[in-house]
């Protein structure tokens, strides 16, 4: 397994103590499931400021910390490094490239070549790593798309894939990027190449036509005397680890304990669960939020909103500048919708919550808010919807989520459409509970069916033999 984001990090307390924590984000949190169950060895970046404490002399350390199931191998970047190929190519490059959420992507030489120096890096460390030639490799994401062609160099038969979690441009938005033809032929070096949905599968061989003149059908792209099956499978949740969250006893010492600390004394709630990001369309569900209450002030007695926003990329000026928004219309919506500054009706927390936590604060919910821009898939939709064995709970999903394109029985809404998303709102809160049940139990087939273990074994079987994927008609 190889990706930019580790599983877990290792930090150092305040009284200078080794501790360690689960990352934030849909790679991490999937894939740990995975590797848990499978084994193997998981390479990517040592973010955290004591990750080399707990290393041995091969940057290795076996993880889960708390019950260890597979090796973690960090990868080292410098400040400048991490600058220049994760915030800066990366994440001020390829993300806003990848998105339609307004923010204009950045592209600039330098980071360009630390990009492809730091994928080279990977690819050494994966080289080292590999068993044998026939040791399937599984990259993740828009943070590594040469390294498959660098393993190449060395390893020219083992088995290769990679999961795009993130949307793939139109070839129109694409050609932005002066480097997209390395980046094509990058992906291209891959056996199996796989997206969350068919339209990104579609812009992907279009580009690959238009930028590099490849032969392509529907789902192989021929390039350089070697061929790609190229797919969509959209990617799922943990669905049992979660389900068997929800069946401890000791979840509902834990819901008291999340209403008393979140201060929650109405009947009704809401939550949204996001990292802080642009594309998640935080604000609209705040100006949603807004015009609910205006239509209905007495409802501030109802029903109080949870935000959790984990902080994420802070250090660009487009991540903090939709942070000091959100701070800003927090504020201003509790201070119009509540009885004084500190008691309006949303509560906003940036901390990071555990799976329990997590857990427990999606069965308090009476809805589930998912509103974002842009998203390649958004597991919280799902994971929310595999906490429900109750059948409680009403999904309020955006139609431009991935996700929405599976979970049809959530209440669709348009992010952009402030007022018919205050009306999703509404029909949430007055579904009755017949219909509640009847939408959730449908969902739950939904999410149940392809959980991340059928995501994974359907890409890692097409990669066993990439000439029967995908099954079915070509
Ligand atoms: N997450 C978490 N703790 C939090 C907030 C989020 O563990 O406090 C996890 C959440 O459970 C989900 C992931 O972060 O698995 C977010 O994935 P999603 O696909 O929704 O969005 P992404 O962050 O990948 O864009
Ligand atoms: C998205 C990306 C992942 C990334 C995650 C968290 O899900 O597709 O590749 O790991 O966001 O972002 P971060 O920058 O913290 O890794």
């Amino acid at each position: 397994m190889v990706s930019n984001r580790e599983p877990y990090l290792h930090a150092f307390d305040t009284d200078g103590r080794v501790g360690w924590s689960p990352t934030t984000g849909g790679v991490s949190v999937a894939l740990d499931s995975l590797m848990r169950e499978r084994g193997g060895v998981w390479i990517a970046h040592g973010a955290g400021d004591a990750d080399r404490e707990v290393v041995d002399e091969a940057d290795r350390v076996r993880v889960p910390p708390d019950l260890p199931a597979y090796t973690l191998r960090r990868i080292w970047l410098t400040e400048t490094e991490e600058r220049r190929y994760y915030e800066g190519f990366a994440n001020e490059g390829l993300w806003p490239l990848c998105h339609v959420a307004h923010v204009k992507p950045v592209f600039r030489a330098a980071d360009w070549r630390a990009y492809q120096a730091i994928n080279r890096r990977f690819a050494e460390a994966v080289a080292a790593e590999l068993p044998d030639d026939g040791a399937p490799v599984f990259i993740q994401d828009y943070h590594l798309t040469l390294v498959a062609r660098y393993l190449r160099e060395s390893h020219p038969e083992t088995p290769i894939a990679l999961f795009w979690h993130i949307p793939f441009p139109h070839p129109d938005k694409f050609r932005i990027c002066p480097y997209r033809r390395e980046i094509l032929e990058g992906l291209a070096a891959t056996d199996l190449l796989a997206f969350q949905l068919e339209r990104d599968r579609r812009n992907f061989v279009a580009a690959s036509r238009a930028e590099l003149g490849a032969k392509a059908s529907r789902s192989r792209v021929h390039l350089n005397h070697r061929s790609t099956s190229v797919c969509a499978v959209p990617i799922g949740v943990d669905f049992d680890r979660i389900r068997s969250v929800t069946r401890d006893p000791g979840l509902d010492t834990e819901m008291a304990r999340l209403r008393r600390e979140l201060r929650i004394e109405t009947p009704r709630i809401g939550i949204g669960v996001d990292r802080l990001d642009y594309t998640k369309g935080i604000p609209e569900r705040l100006n949603a939020l807004d015009c609910l209450f205006t239509r209905w002030p007495n409802l501030r007695d109802e029903l109080t909103f949870v935000q959790i926003a984990v902080p994420s990329r802070s250090k660009l000026e487009s991540y903090a500048a939709v942070a000091a928004d959100i701070d800003r219309r927090v504020a201003e919506l509790n201070v119009k919708h509540g009885r004084g500054p500190t008691d309006g009706p949303i509560r906003y927390r940036t901390a990071a919550l555990r799976v329990r936590r997590l857990v427990a604060l999606y069965r308090l919910a009476d809805f589930c808010l998912v509103s974002s821009l842009h998203d390649g898939m958004n597991l919280v939709a799902k994971e929310f919807v595999a906490a429900r064995e109750d059948l409680g709970g009403v999904l309020v999903l955006s139609e431009l989520a991935g996700a929405a394109q599976e979970l049809h029985d959530a209440v669709i809404i348009n992010p952009y459409d402030v007022e018919s998303f205050a009306d999703g709102l509404e029909l949430a809160l007055g579904m009755s509970e017949e219909e509640t049940h009847r939408r959730m139990r449908v969902l739950r087939r939904v999410v149940a069916g392809r959980d991340v273990f059928r995501w994974a074994s359907d890409i890692l079987e097409g990669l066993e033999d990439p000439t029967t994927w995908p099954p079915g008609p070509r």
